[in-house]
């Protein structure tokens, strides 16, 4: 039962009804389904789900552009021969060695590989939300090296040339190949459980853990008041992230209560291992990045977050926590998620924001 009824000539052009068949009747509430549905997604309303056109509006409210802030005090500080420790400026180069290609990989798994398989239009309609703030981040971090005249050849090839970069790329790139195989499609339950590890591994490793080392690292530099106009980048940046990762954790939820044969206790076994894989490889980045204690953080704390933050993404999908006991050690980190309350944190604002009016800081 192939999905992907874009690469079908002779079906309608986004499900696999015949057109003829397609076009005789209108679209119904419970006709729709997050995958393998057989109704017209070209048509938006009326919704099913609406947690995804809330995720969209909201996503949308949060626009902003890197440009609009002021590296200024960034370049200063990175060009002062004193301005930072040795130590701090390995985890700025570290941290945008992983960041700037995994948010194009982040992109390519959206566009190329989940879209064609979520086969409902509000849920597409935030991936293609998340899609653009894909390229926003990537965007954000080219700005980053380009304004601080960082190496460009260095930053980019990290995630071949670093280990401990290469590794995380390579435990995801098997999970962002089977969405991505032109050949693969959705319908029978062994290629739903493949799509829905990879929705898992995407939403809750990669987005959900592998990034919170590096925006832990950034933040903690801004709230010392180093590399402020950075730390607000990824202020931003962890914002948009923790919203894809919410929505990606509503449709994995979504897809196990429509298709409850495919959540097994051989599959729950196999997410465990997933989930342990990727602490662990986590971890191996955290002592890479810091070999020693630096603004107030050490690798053994990363430890102790990361088991705290897969806990919470375990329980997230409906898995029994992992690490019993972990405990967060950076609560300071759910401010900077939470940050609307926050009053202009770093002070590095200089534009008024012209769209989007739930960034006025108010
Ligand atoms: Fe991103
Ligand atoms: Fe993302």
């Amino acid at each position: 039962m192939p999905t992907q009824s874009l690469f079908n000539p002779p079906m309608t052009a986004t499900t696999n009804q015949p057109v003829e068949k397609s076009r005789s009747h209108r679209v119904k509430v419970e006709d729709k389904q997050i995958i393998n549905c057989q109704s017209d997604v070209n048509q938006l309303v009326p919704f099913k789900y609406k947690w995804a056109w809330e995720k969209y509006l909201s996503a949308c409210a949060n626009h902003w552009m890197p440009q609009e802030i002021n590296m200024s005090r960034d370049i200063a500080l990175w060009k002062d021969p004193n301005g930072l420790t040795d130590d701090e400026r390995h985890i700025i180069k570290r941290n945008l060695g992983f960041f700037t290609t995994a948010d194009s990989l982040a992109a390519n798994n959206i566009v190329l590989g989940t879209y064609r398989h979520i086969t409902n239009p509000e849920c597409r309609q935030y991936l293609l939300r998340q899609a653009f703030e894909e390229a926003i981040h990537t965007h954000a971090y080219q700005y980053i090296v380009e304004s601080l005249g960082l190496d460009e050849g260095e930053i980019f090839n990290s995630y071949h040339e670093i280990t401990s970069i290469r590794d995380k790329d390579e435990f995801l790139l098997p999970f962002i190949d089977t969405l991505t195989n032109p050949h693969f499609t959705t319908g029978t339950s062994d290629n739903d459980q493949k799509l829905l590890k990879s929705l898992i591994v995407f939403a809750c490793i990669m987005e959900g853990l592998f990034f919170y080392v590096g925006f832990a690292q950034i933040l903690a530099l801004g709230r010392r008041n180093k590399m402020t106009g950075a730390a607000e980048q990824y202020q931003y940046i962890l914002r948009d992230e923790s919203m894809h990762c919410n929505f990606g954790i509503d449709l994995i939820n979504q897809i196990k209560l429509e298709n409850p044969r495919l959540w097994t206790p051989a599959f729950k076994e196999e997410i465990k291992n997933l989930f342990q894989q990727g602490v662990d490889l986590e971890y191996r980045y955290a002592e890479d990045t810091m070999p020693r204690g630096v603004i107030g953080l050490n690798a053994p704390q990363f430890k102790e977050y990361l088991r705290y933050i897969a806990n919470r993404r375990a329980q997230q999908i409906g898995l029994d926590i992992l690490y019993p006991g972990a405990q967060n050690p950076f609560p300071w980190m759910a401010e900077m998620i939470d940050f609307k309350k926050e009053k202009n944190f770093f002070e590095t604002r200089v534009t008024e924001y012209q769209t989007g009016g739930a960034l006025s800081w108010e």
